[in-house]
């Protein structure tokens, strides 16, 4: 019998977790915020991070307590997707994060099924872009949710396209809400950041490749 914390997939976010992204989402976030007389801080970007794209633009305005239309709302959150695009179309498979791919090749030797759960409507240019995308058994993107982190929906569609129950999942985060999101999936996680941040993970440690083999082993035991 296959003991219940054992860990059979992990599950990884994409932007802060495999590549540098987020801080593209920050400039492109931050120049938008600008044009509308906003002072975007980093701070204040923790709060964009796993968060769909209309909601981060919702976060942003209620800063100053401003509402806009619809139409409006649909038009600013284009801008700032063009310009994100236009940074990650510049990006080259070296700026995959260092030790990740390597990580994965090790679980993979350890027989764990490897996930993508990204809120982006992005991540499948992102993942091609960095020639990573053959790595997945499945992969769950903004397209194909209905909820963004932190509702665990996404980490649950991840986990059944795995075939692999939530309590044998191992999510990789560097967001609050997607710390949030997989703890309320049933799941384990490691927090990729700083504990003040991302302090209700199982673990937290800075930099994804940081991650081994014997870190997981201790997981499926506790
Ligand atoms: C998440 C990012 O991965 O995707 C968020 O952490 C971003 O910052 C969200 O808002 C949606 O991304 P996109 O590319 O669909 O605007
Ligand atoms: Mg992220």
């Amino acid at each position: 019998m296959i003991a219940n914390n054992v860990i059979k997939a992990c599950i990884f976010d994409l932007d802060g977790v495999i590549v540098d992204t987020a801080h593209y989402h920050f400039l492109a976030w931050k120049r938008l915020a600008n044009e509308l007389g906003i002072d975007l801080t980093i701070e204040d970007n923790e709060r964009l991070k796993g968060v769909s794209r209309l909601d981060s633009l919702e976060i942003i305005l209620n800063l100053r307590g401003i509402s806009l239309p619809t139409e409006e709302k649909e038009r600013l959150a284009n801008k700032k997707n063009s310009w994100f695009v236009d940074y990650v179309l510049r990006m080259s498979p070296d700026e995959i994060f260092p030790g990740v791919k390597q990580l994965i090749h090790e679980l993979k030797k350890q027989n764990i099924k490897i996930g993508l759960a990204s809120s982006s409507k992005n991540a499948k240019t992102v993942i091609h872009l960095l020639q990573i995308e053959n790595e997945f058994d499945a992969i769950v993107d903004g397209t194909m949710i209905r909820y963004s982190k932190p509702d665990p929906e996404i980490f649950i569609l991840a986990a059944s396209k795995l075939g692999v129950e939530p309590q044998h999942c191992l999510v990789f985060e560097d967001a609050e809400a997607g710390v949030e999101a997989a703890l309320a999936a049933g799941m384990k996680c490691v927090g990729i950041g700083s504990a003040n941040q991302l302090g209700k993970a199982d673990i937290v440690i800075s930099k994804t490749g940081e991650f081994n083999i014997a870190t997981l082993q201790q997981l499926s035991t506790v």
